[in-house]
């Protein structure tokens, strides 16, 4: 695949690299980050985005917020620093559950770590923070290969936002299955919803998908209906920030009405998750943490004014997609159906046997 080389976020041990998503497609730039602060502010403005890639940026930039305590420091006095950075990077977004996921994860490490000198620590908590992007990698070709049994050659599928390569450490969630497609020598079609406000369908969607040799079209987020009705959609196929405990989903804004229109036109509407996308600590959707943008980002989209200045503007970042309208969630354990309480619970169990 043709994005095989770009790696969103990387670290060279020195350095956290991310890839400017908010440049593309024009400009190919990679931010040079050394502080916490920097990686906060490159999450909050959407420069790393996409759920697998915020959680992997963040362990990374905890690692950045504690690289500075003295080594002669207590486990409590690095443990109040490891908390106080955790917190800070936690409020950069609220939706995207990879983020604590990853948090939580970089935590687990630091505590199984006690007794050893500070520098080991951050050794240790350097060395979770490249397992998670590590396995990022592996989980989302297994998502991939799941995928791929709902496909066959010859099929287009629809999707919406960016899931893909530059969404995760490599190959994305909903754009894995494509991907595999490909290397299977398949011919599957991508219609790439624009995505408004951000146009993370267009810039980054349809720029990461030609860029592999991918037939993909560009349509705007009001054309999904008009191209389902002429049958030419015969799959949905999204990413996801968070799935609740019951199936319901948190998207990007416009994926549950992507999700009406399928049903209307009986198509299959699939979501592609990581486990660590799964919360299972939250009920439903109606508890998911719906992030709220600032109104410039729809009246003064890029620079340019769309709207009077003034006027009231509502911008959630994301909705959520109730479970009933959910085909399937593809994850890298497999794909789970309704009941979604019941299989993803059994799909936790399976995963704690393996
Ligand atoms: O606001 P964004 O661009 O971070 O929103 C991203 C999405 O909605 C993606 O679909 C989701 O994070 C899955 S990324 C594999």
């Amino acid at each position: 695949m043709g994005t095989e080389q770009i790696q969103s976020v990387s670290f060279d041990g020195k350095t956290l690299h991310i890839l400017d998503q908010t440049k593309l497609p024009a400009l190919k730039q990679f931010l040079q980050i050394t502080t916490i602060e920097h990686c906060w502010q490159a999450i909050k403005e959407l420069k790393v985005r996409g759920a697998p890639a915020i959680g992997i940026a963040a362990a990374y930039g905890l690692f950045l917020g504690v690289r500075d305590v003295c080594s002669s420091a207590t486990f409590d006095e690095f443990d109040h620093v490891f908390q106080e950075k955790s917190d800070y990077l936690a409020s950069s977004r609220p939706t995207a559950v990879n983020l604590f996921w990853a948090l939580k994860r970089m935590r687990a490490r630091l505590m199984a770590e006690k007794g050893h000198s500070i520098e080991d620590l951050k050794a240790k908590l350097l060395q979770e923070a490249h397992a998670i992007k590590a396995e990022d990698e592996e989980v989302c070709r297994s998502i991939g290969l799941h995928g791929l049994s709902l496909l066959h050659d010859g099929m287009t599928i629809l999707t919406h936002c960016n899931a893909g390569g530059i969404a995760t450490a490599k190959y994305g969630t909903a754009l894995a299955p494509v991907y595999l497609a490909k290397e299977h020598g398949w011919n599957v079609k991508v219609f790439a919803d624009e995505t408004r406000p951000l146009l993370q369908g267009s810039r980054l969607t349809a720029w990461e998908l030609q860029e592999a040799g991918i037939d993909v079209t560009l349509i705007t987020d009001s054309m999904a209906a008009f191209v389902m009705a002429k049958g030419w959609v015969q799959a949905v196929i999204v990413g996801c920030d968070r799935v609740a405990a019951n199936g319901d989903v948190a998207n990007k804004i416009g994926t549950y009405g992507l999700a009406l229109l399928a049903k209307a036109h009986q198509i299959p509407f699939y979501v592609a998750a990581p486990m660590s996308t799964i919360d299972m600590e939250t009920a439903s959707g109606a508890h998911i943490p719906i992030e709220e943008r600032d109104a410039r980002e729809i009246i003064n989209g890029f620079g340019v004014p769309t709207a009077p200045a003034d006027v009231k503007v509502f911008n959630p970042a994301f909705d959520v997609t109730p479970n009933e309208l959910i085909t399937a969630i593809i994850t890298e354990k497999g794909i789970v159906r309704q009941p979604y309480q019941e299989s993803l619970i059994e799909l936790f169990k399976e995963k704690s046997e393996n």
